[in-house]
């Protein structure tokens, strides 16, 4: 791991960083089923294309996802910040048999290593949430890409998805509800205030993309809804009960900054009152540690409401 890392994971381990990002085994490879990206695939003309750039491509998840839907020739770009992500997608990309068609290099989505006009698509997954600078990211995406090219975001709206998922069993009470959405809306707010990232992001991309004169921007919604039923074997349930396991036993709470300290600095910075965090933490826990009870007597089940958008155009004859 480079010691540059991001402060949002300075109190966890790197065992359990790896966990939470879904980096290790197979929770992101849920957020996609294949008969869905087929017909997606289709409706963005990917067959035209033969050079794509995954911009903050991690281990690869998602530009090898798509990989799969393009044509034998097409090479699969791939550029992230972090030494140890780019590894991990080159390991990947071997596995999967993607080498030979494989390029992947550490840089950053602000000043990506490619000439002006020069790829077919550009395209990122949880990505946006996480620059400082979202429009900033977007005209460098735009830059790389040949006129009439592809953009292509899928980029979640994390507040949605959290509201979602408290009408579930166990239902907590309006209060408790109040109290939960404060806390996530002012660490989501102070995130983006201390400049890491709108952590629900994907709801900006559209406006993004239309601010850099882009104008026939089109929207979609993922169909995965991240559901969770018992006896949790399905594998998005599985992978979904882990990674709520691995929040609970590191300390960590299902809000944006995960461990408290972190929390703590984005609350303050998102315009939190001092005097309520304890009472909020103390809330987020407690939920959290409600609904590892039910899934461990086997009742907690939740159809999910995972927000994450496809945002996708054309590049305009600027
Ligand atoms: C949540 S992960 C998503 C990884 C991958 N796109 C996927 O869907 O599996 C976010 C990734 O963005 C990278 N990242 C963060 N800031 C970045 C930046 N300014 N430029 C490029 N990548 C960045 C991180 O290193 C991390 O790998």
């Amino acid at each position: 791991m480079e010691n540059n890392s991001p402060a949002h994971r300075a109190a966890l381990s790197t065992e359990d960083y790896h966990k939470l990002t879904g980096f290790d085994g197979d929770w992101r490879d849920t957020w996609w089923d294949d008969e869905f990206l087929s017909m997606m695939a289709r409706q963005w003309g990917l067959n035209r294309v033969e050079t794509v750039l995954d911009v903050g491509c991690g281990v690869g998840h998602w530009g090898q996802r798509l990989l799969r839907h393009m044509n034998r020739t097409t090479t699969l770009h791939g550029v992230d910040p972090e030494k140890a992500w780019v590894e991990g997608a080159r390991k990947r990309a071997q596995k999967l048999g993607q080498e030979e068609r494989s390029d992947f290099q550490i840089g950053t989505a602000e000043n990506l290593p490619w000439p002006d006009n020069s790829l077919d698509m550009v395209t990122c997954q949880t990505l946006l949430i996480h620059v400082a600078d979202i429009h900033r990211t977007i005209q460098e995406m735009t830059r790389v890409l040949k006129p009439g090219g592809l953009f292509l975001a899928a980029e979640p709206n994390n507040f949605g998805s959290t509201a979602a998922g408290f009408i579930s069993n166990p239902m907590p009470p309006w209060e408790k509800i109040f109290d939960l959405l404060e806390l996530e809306y002012r660490c989501t707010q102070g995130k983006a205030a201390v400049g890491e990232g709108h952590q629900s992001g994907g709801q900006l991309v559209m406006d993004g993309l239309r601010s850099c004169g882009w104008n026939d921007v089109k929207v979609k919604l993922n169909n995965q809804s991240a559901r969770v039923t018992p006896p949790y074997t399905d594998l998005a349930s599985k992978t979904m009960v882990e990674f709520l396991r691995t929040s609970h036993e590191s300390g960590a709470a299902m809000v944006v900054g995960s461990t408290r300290e972190n929390c703590l600095r984005y609350y303050l910075a998102g315009g939190g009152e001092k005097s309520r965090f304890p009472m909020l933490w103390d809330q987020a826990r407690k939920r959290l540690t409600e609904m590892i009870s039910a899934i461990d007597e086997g009742t907690y089940a939740s159809a999910g409401g995972h927000i994450h958008y496809l945002t996708w155009g054309y590049k305009p004859a600027f």
